[in-house]
């Protein structure tokens, strides 16, 4: 599909105003971490798509560890580092410009890489190899990914996923891809309905709002802030066909 040139600036213009960027909730974190056993008491942990870091700050709250977070949108950036600054967090916790696919970190430098909605980005196949690279032997990494629940998804849901994540699979796919790339798994679980709402949808329906009103003599602006309404709407009335799943495995060090 061709986006207008002002697709992007209108996404962000909704996305920089949510208090994240994707599905998830500090008990869904906060469940993951806690699978992760035997890390070191200060890991060195990374976030690897952090959006403004909703996650980056839990993780910081929940753990005494160092936390490197990147995203390739510097404003979501900028967003993040002030709340660091403001929460006297500096000394551990670190967010950069980058790109996951080309991370800029020495081998085996982290014991624990976070990605929340993130990884499918670069697709979770090369996401994976990624990580291996940054983990020491016996590290952690724990990721949530999009999958489907059902078989056969009406159209309408399938076209929207087919345009943003088209090798979008089950679980079954994702656990045969992390046993591929030589990890084992210490679990998974489904992220519950809330995770979609209370921080994501529900206050992007709130935001798409305030543009359509703002951009109400506008048609071209108008048109874009209803199609970014239509995520939220197709989930209301789609969202038992797919889900968010929460994977946390751990890197063994066989080369696979
Ligand atoms: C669905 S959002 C999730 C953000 C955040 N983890 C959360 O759950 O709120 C995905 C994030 O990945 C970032 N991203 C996409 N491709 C990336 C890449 N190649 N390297 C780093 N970040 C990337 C996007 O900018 C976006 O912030």
């Amino acid at each position: 599909m061709n986006l207008s040139p002002r697709f992007w600036p209108i996404f962000f213009e909704v996305y920089e105003h949510l208090p994240r960027q994707g599905p998830g909730t500090r008990a869904s974190t906060a469940k993951a971490l806690k699978m992760c056993r035997g890390l070191p008491s200060a890991p060195a942990i990374c976030d690897l798509g952090c959006g403004i870091g909703a996650q980056t700050l839990d993780l910081a709250e929940l753990t005494s560890g160092t936390i490197t977070a990147i995203d390739l949108h510097a404003p979501f950036i900028q967003n993040l580092q002030t709340k660091v600054e403001r929460r006297g967090l500096a000394d551990r916790v670190k967010a950069q410009v980058g790109d996951m696919s080309q991370p800029d970190f020495p081998p085996g430098a982290f014991d624990l890489i976070w990605s929340e909605g993130a990884l499918y980005n670069i697709a979770i196949r090369e996401a994976l190899h990624v990580c291996r690279g940054l983990l020491r032997p016996g590290g952690y990494l724990a990721f949530t990914d999009a999958v489907w629940r059902k078989a056969n998804p009406p159209p309408a849901i399938k076209a929207g996923f087919d345009q943003d994540y088209p090798t979008m699979g089950r679980v079954q796919d994702v656990l045969g891809t992390i046993v591929e790339t030589g990890f084992e798994l210490v679990g998974h679980f489904t992220l519950p309905d809330e995770a979609w709402w209370t921080n994501f949808y529900t206050p992007m329906e709130e935001r798409i709002e305030e543009l359509c009103a703002q951009y109400a003599q506008d048609d071209e602006a108008t048109a874009i802030c209803n199609q970014l309404a239509e995520e939220p709407r197709l989930h209301r009335q789609y969202g038992a066909y797919y889900a968010y799943e929460f994977f946390v495995t751990r890197w063994t060090g066989a080369c696979a």
